[in-house]
């Protein structure tokens, strides 16, 4: 598939999707958010991948945010829309994939960058990396899910001073606000991302989606996180992966798991 703004690569099982506008610090102007789309729309589909890595190109920035030029001169109703579709086309899309998304951050996380970030499923960072949410320094608020997410990650109160002082933190404060589940060096960081995805690559991936929708509904309004779990661990009892893996155990093998 050709992409003018963002890189996708293959390896067993693994896409690597790559924000590539370095000359903007990879900021998300609208073609790049509906070209991820449709890259994890791509991957989530595809039954060979089984993991997804998002970053971004460079050394300096992850995602430096929403593009500003785009939007600089928009009214309310335009604000309010650019806010809605980029939530359901990206934000709430990618939090809700079956398909595990690690967010590699490899520099400035900031705004919509960070955002992206708290959509996936879970964060890693390079020691040089910043993240936070200026949003009100242009007298506007986080729009992509921010206001949502940074308090379930690290807390209201900290959510509340990053995005008040719209100050950044670096990568160990990050990890001790469990922004993030990992710090370690820009060129540790792709070969540690991987290991993460080798990991998981051995479990059960009917197993993993099912973990990701109990998770999240823990989060929803008006739905229980337990009442889910109920459900989706009495489904995997039907799966081939569960028949599999009970297996494997039993046999004293390596499961292989049909993803089924
Ligand atoms: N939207 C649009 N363009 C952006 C951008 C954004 N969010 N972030 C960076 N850029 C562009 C800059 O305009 C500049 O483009 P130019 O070379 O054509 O002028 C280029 O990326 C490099 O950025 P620059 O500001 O020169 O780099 P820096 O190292 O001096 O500063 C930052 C880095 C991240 C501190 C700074 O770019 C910044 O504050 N960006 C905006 C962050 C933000 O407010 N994000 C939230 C948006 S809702």
């Amino acid at each position: 598939m050709n992409y003018e703004n963002i890189l996708v690569t293959t390896e067993n099982g693994i896409a690597t999707i790559t924000i590539n506008r370095p000359t903007k610090l990879n900021a998300l102007n609208k073609a790049t958010i509906k070209e991820l789309h449709r890259a994890f729309k791509t991957a989530e589909e595809s039954r060979s991948i089984r993991v997804i890595l998002l970053t971004g190109s460079g050394e300096k920035a992850f995602v430096a945010g929403a593009d500003i030029s785009e939007f600089s001169d928009y009214s309310v109703a335009q604000g309010r829309e650019l806010a809605a579709q980029g939530q359901a086309i990206l934000f709430d899309y990618v939090a809700h994939l079956s398909t595990p998304v690690i967010a590699v951050i490899n520099g400035f996380a900031l705004g919509g960058g960070l955002e992206l970030a708290m959509a996936a499923h879970f964060r890693i960072a390079s020691d040089n990396a910043k993240m936070g949410l200026p949003e009100v320094s242009l007298g506007v608020i986080p729009g992509y899910g921010g206001t949502q997410r940074l308090p379930q990650l690290v807390g209201k109160g900290r959510a509340l001073e990053m995005i008040m002082t719209a100050g950044m933190i670096d990568a160990h404060q990050a990890l001790q606000y469990n922004l993030v589940n990992h710090v370690t060096s820009l060129e540790e960081l792709m070969p540690l991302a991987e290991k993460l995805a080798a990991k998981i690559l051995n479990n059960s991936p009917i197993a993993i989606a099912a973990a990701i929708t109990a998770v999240n509904a823990g989060f929803e309004d008006g739905e229980n996180g337990f009442e889910e779990e109920i459900t989706q661990f009495g489904k995997c009892f039907g799966t081939a992966d569960f028949q599999e893996g009970t297996q494997a155990f039993l046999e004293k093998r390596k499961a292989k798991f049909p993803g089924k």
